[in-house]
């Protein structure tokens, strides 16, 4: 067996695999998501370690596996996030997650210090975002100066679990890519970089190629879990190239959306491509020697399960159980383009396209007619405008769209699916059977035992699409009536929401 571990925002997913790719155990464990003032978010790393255990004991013991069964691990999970730890491996404070905007200035300071945002693009491929690793470390010196004396290693989340697991500091290039501190082209960290921030080199833990082994479960590990020594542990991948390498987004042409926390539009590079406005992140992918450049909405599912858990929980009407399904349901009687309602999704800020973290949410064009079946199908519909934002960036670019893969939560959903079709204007596939970031790095770990030479051959071998939607040309004009409109609204409004 293979097991996949992903550390996500709101709970980690253990799955269990063979050789096939046949899945035989999954389960779930949640936690919370801390957020001591408006716009910081942080979690405890301990959380993600009792979830961990909890989550890989099930999946072992709903597949009756005996200890030696388990043969390599991957670990997946959210990007960018920063675990400080001391000498004594203890965390020092609550970690800073990828969706924390507290580092406006620190972002301005590293442009600087790198000698402005082309110089900086250079050398890590991607200019200085809130949610990056890089400005949470220098924000840990700028303002907790006592805690970043006692800062030994900065870890991501998924590493953080690694180094419980085997006890060795280690990340890979598609997660070190989103810290701002990887040289993306040369795949290996930026000394150049690191000096003009005057941060220790010794300060980051090796990289490594995402299915390369990285150690074996430590003895205490192994224990813990009900596992063996033996067990290897791969690089793995952050969440978004697990995602993709999951849902086969591993050659040109192909391109993924997710829709969870936040949204991701992704796409397969041959070469490490740039938006010379770096609007796009390029980073590593999580095949070997490949890139990949995505476009990231910080509010994407999230806004829908604000709508329905904040505003419409406890109105008549939506059932209780299922509310999404109920509210979604109800949407789906709307007209497409809401009847000229229209919603921006910024409610914690954006990345793509705006790298703005003041900017907010908005419901723009109200009239009396308006229902909250309207209000529920603008609020989805708002959130497709924005992958189709970063969609339009990588027309923009000498990559070629042959097929659109939709994935997560949010792709479960019928009318959301066909919505996506309907707003970029192609058909939309899904595979039978999505299991998402954690599949993808059981599938890197089943590489990194050799029971496949390659990824894209793991992929071959396991990934079958299993539906289409096609985009309905109603729907689609009307939608291309109102885009234009949606994408102006963010500039009329930013001073305002500054
Ligand atoms: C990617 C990003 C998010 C997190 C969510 O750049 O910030 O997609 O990885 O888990």
């Amino acid at each position: 067996y293979y097991l996949g571990i992903d550390i996500g925002t709101s709970g980690t997913k253990s799955l269990l695999i063979d050789s096939e790719g046949t899945v035989h155990a999954e389960a779930s464990a949640e936690y919370p998501l801390h957020q001591p003032r408006a716009g910081w978010t942080e979690q405890d790393p301990e959380d993600w370690w009792k979830a961990t255990i909890r989550t890989v004991r099930q999946v072992i013991q709903i597949a009756k596996c005996k200890p030696g069964d388990v043969r390599a691990i991957g670990l997946s999970g959210q990007m960018h996030g920063s675990v400080f730890l001391d000498k004594q491996d203890k965390v020092i404070r609550p970690a800073l997650l990828w969706n924390d905007q507290r580092t406006v200035a620190e972002c301005d300071e590293i442009t600087t210090r790198a000698g402005g945002r082309k110089a900086l693009i250079k050398m890590v491929a991607n200019p200085a975002l809130t949610g990056f690793t890089a400005p949470k470390i220098l924000w840990l010196r700028n303002r907790e100066p006592r805690n970043f004396d006692r800062l030994a290693k900065v870890l991501l989340p998924k590493d953080e679990i690694r180094r419980r697991l085997t006890g060795e500091y280690a990340s890979e290039v598609s997660d070190a890519s989103g810290t701002l501190l990887l040289d993306v082209v040369k795949r290996k960290w930026s000394k150049r970089l690191l000096s003009k921030l005057e941060l220790d080199p010794d300060l980051l833990p090796p990289v490594y190629e995402s299915e390369d082994v990285t150690g074996t479960l430590s003895k205490e590990a192994a224990e813990t879990l009900g596992l063996t020594t033996d067990c290897k542990v791969v690089g793995g991948a952050g969440d978004c190239a697990a995602g993709a390498v999951g849902n086969g987004v591993v050659k040109r042409g192909i391109l993924s959306t997710s829709v969870g926390t936040s949204g991701v539009m992704f796409v397969h590079s041959d070469t490490p491509q740039y938006d010379s406005e770096g609007r796009l992140h390029t980073f590593c992918h999580a095949v070997r020697g490949k890139w990949h450049m995505m476009g990231v909405n910080l509010t994407s599912g999230g806004a829908l399960q604000w709508w329905v858990d904040s505003i419409l929980q406890g109105l008549s009407g939506i059932g209780k159980k299922d509310r999404y399904q109920g509210a979604t349901n109800e949407a789906a009687n709307a007209a497409a383009g809401s009847g000229g309602l229209l919603f921006l999704p910024y409610l914690n800020g954006e990345r793509t396209p705006h790298a703005d973290p003041s900017a907010r949410g908005a419901f723009i064009g109200l009239n009396t007619t308006h229902q909250r079946a309207e209000m529920t199908r603008a609020v989805m519909e708002g959130v497709t405008f924005a992958l189709r934002d970063s969609l339009e960036i990588i027309r923009g670019l000498d990559v070629p769209v042959r097929e659109i893969r939709a994935s997560g939560g949010g792709s479960k959903n019928p009318l959301w699916r066909q919505m996506q079709a309907d707003v970029f204007g192609k058909k939309v596939s899904t595979l039978e059977v999505e299991q998402g970031p954690a599949f993808g790095v059981a599938l890197l770990a089943a590489v990194g035992d050799q029971a496949y030479k390659s990824i894209a051959e793991a992929c071959k071998a396991t990934i079958k699409v299993a539906e289409q939607t096609p985009a309905d040309r109603k729907a689609t004009k009307t939608y291309n009536q109102l885009y234009p409109i949606y994408q102006r609204l963010y500039g009329n409004l930013k001073e305002d929401f500054a």
